[in-house]
């Protein structure tokens, strides 16, 4: 019987989960297929509770169900529990759901693909406090790498702070971003400004690295300033992939390829730029 994978998110219809997971289906010859669920907020509990009756093997969960996945767990890896959002579900046996967050290694999966070290002296600014930079400072501080975190809203970034990084981590506003950040190795812009037209404004650098964990037309403008101020710039397709690729290690035991989907999704978004 083929089994049933795929993502829950609501807008879903672009995700390009399907096309990265269904590659690595075929090229392992496995029976099973990967498909995009779109779930609106209300409809996650019910839409989770007919899917474990199926003969599944796990779901990704993303916007804006990855606080609900770690409500509906059972039970919750240590980088899941840490973060305080799922976006890997695996069915267990008794038909309870095993939640697990690979954003977390795959930022970092998708670092070692760049070729960017971080070490514990690198000086890094995460712009951001939302599940994502929570992602981000876990990898961080499991590398014992001390980001600096800027945030519109001043008490999350404390937050975040103090939840995952004992209070080390230094937090600020997000306006200090123009400041501070030409004094940082690599810069990790986790706020997606794109969807509403606008983007950070950096100081010129001669040397830097900036990662923004979007891709396509959500991050052009974002890329294009720090681009055009001397920055290294990196956009979020390697940590969608290293992300996909820790979710389907998890569920099949299996570390698939990432060079060959992420080309792939590459020409894809630069297709449809
Ligand atoms: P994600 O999972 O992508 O991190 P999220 O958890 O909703 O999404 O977090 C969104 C992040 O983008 C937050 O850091 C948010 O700042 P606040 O904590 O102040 O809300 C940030 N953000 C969203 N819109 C923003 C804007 N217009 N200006 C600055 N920051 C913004």
């Amino acid at each position: 019987m083929t089994k049933l994978l795929g993502v829950l998110g609501d807008p879903i219809a672009h995700s390009l989960s399907p096309l990265i997971h269904n590659h690595w289906i075929r090229e392992h010859g496995l029976d099973a297929t990967y498909e995009a669920m779109q779930v609106k907020t209300g409809d996650f509990q019910n839409a989770l509770s007919a899917l474990s009756q199926r003969d599944a093997v796990g779901f990704n969960v993303t916007l804006p169900h990855k606080l609900s996945a770690f409500e509906a767990c059972s039970d919750v890896s240590d980088a899941a529990k840490a973060i305080g959002a799922v976006n890997t579900l695996t069915l267990q046996p008794d038909r309870s759901w095993h939640g697990h967050n690979t954003d977390a290694s795959g930022f970092l999966e998708a670092l070692s693909i760049q070729g960017i070290e971080i070490l514990p002296e690198t000086k890094t600014i995460v712009i951001g406090a939302g599940g994502a930079a929570r992602a981000i400072v876990y990898a961080l501080s499991s590398i014992d790498n001390l980001p600096l975190i800027l945030n519109r809203t001043e008490g999350k970034a404390r937050k975040l702070s103090i939840d995952l990084t004992g209070g080390e981590s230094v937090y600020g506003s997000i306006d200090k971003v123009y400041g501070l950040a030409a004094a940082a190795d690599v810069v990790i812009n986790t706020v997606s400004l794109g969807y509403e037209g606008k983007a950070l404004n950096l100081p010129t650098v001669s040397n830097g690295r900036f990662i923004d964990i979007s891709y396509g037309a959500a991050a052009a403008q974002q890329i294009e300033i720090a681009a055009n101020s001397g920055w290294q710039t990196y956009d979020g397709l390697p940590m969608l992939v290293g992300q996909a690729a820790h979710s389907f290690e998890r569920w099949f035991e299996i570390a698939p390829k990432t060079e060959d989907i992420l080309n792939r999704c590459r020409s894809l978004v630069e297709t449809l730029a």
